[in-house]
């Protein structure tokens, strides 16, 4: 398994929101992560990748324990989240968002440096110069993703990267993420709204309802399965 999480906790302040969510995924798999507004998806990837503390549980990367790893170091590792909300820098062109990023992340061997990028996203290599925070909403979202894969990733969370875009965007954003996993072996845990798409893309689908994980299984099962209720 790239990700594990066993019986996590999580929370802000002295609010518990998630507790024993336990979910693995292995090299090169898509696992979607569904759930209604404020089930506790957000949080569940903000604890994998250390931007706030496990309660309880543990986090594994790779086998090894990361629980209470410095969020720089699970980079390091390849553990990547593409932020709710995109995490661009606005006033940056895309050139320097890339670069920036590529500085820390892309020693020799890398599996994406910014040529790579560029021809993975040549809409991108289009806008090189353009200031980030001017470009359409699909725009700034192919950067957040290019961001995220920068260097040698082999853990991606998106949180909820489809939103704001259009239906044909969706679609080319979704044919990269799995482009990315299949030809590297990446894995991705995508967090959607888009349930339907979300389904047809992954391996494996869990679904979380208030700060629990209420099903884990293939999208099959969970189209057989009476889990519509949880949306
Ligand atoms: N920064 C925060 N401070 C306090 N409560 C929060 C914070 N972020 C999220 N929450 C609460 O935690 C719960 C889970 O939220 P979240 O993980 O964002 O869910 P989701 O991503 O599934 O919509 C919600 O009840 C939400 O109000
Ligand atoms: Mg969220």
């Amino acid at each position: 398994m790239i990700l594990e999480l066993a019986g996590v906790a999580a929370g802000y302040g002295a609010k518990t929101v998630i507790s024993e969510v336990s979910l693995a995924l292995a090299p090169g798999q898509i696992l979607a992560l569904l759930g209604h507004n404020g089930a506790g998806k957000t949080t569940t990837l903000k604890t994998a990748m250390g931007l706030i503390p496990a309660r309880a549980g543990e986090v594994r990367f790779d086998g090894t324990a990361i629980t209470r790893l410095p969020v720089a170091e699970r980079v390091a590792r390849g553990l990547r989240l593409l932020p709710e909300g995109r995490g661009i820098f606005p006033d940056l062109s895309v050139a320097e968002n890339i670069d920036v990023v590529a500085a820390s992340l892309t020693g020799k061997g890398a599996m994406f440096d910014p040529a790579s990028v560029y021809r993975l996203l040549p809409v991108l290599a289009e806008r090189r110069a353009t200031r980030a925070g001017s470009m359409s909403g699909g725009q700034q979202q192919m950067l957040a993703f290019a961001l995220a894969i920068l260097g040698t990733p082999r853990c991606l969370m998106l949180d909820e990267p489809s939103i704001g875009l259009a239906p044909n965007l969706v679609e080319r954003l979704f044919a990269q993420v799995r482009d990315v996993c299949r030809a590297h072996g990446v894995a991705a845990v995508l967090v959607e709204q888009n349930v339907a798409a979300a389904m047809a893309l992954a391996d494996q689908v869990v679904i979380m309802n208030n700060g629990k994980v209420v099903f884990d299984g293939t999208p099959e099962a969970a189209r057989a399965a009476n889990v519509w209720h949880f949306f």
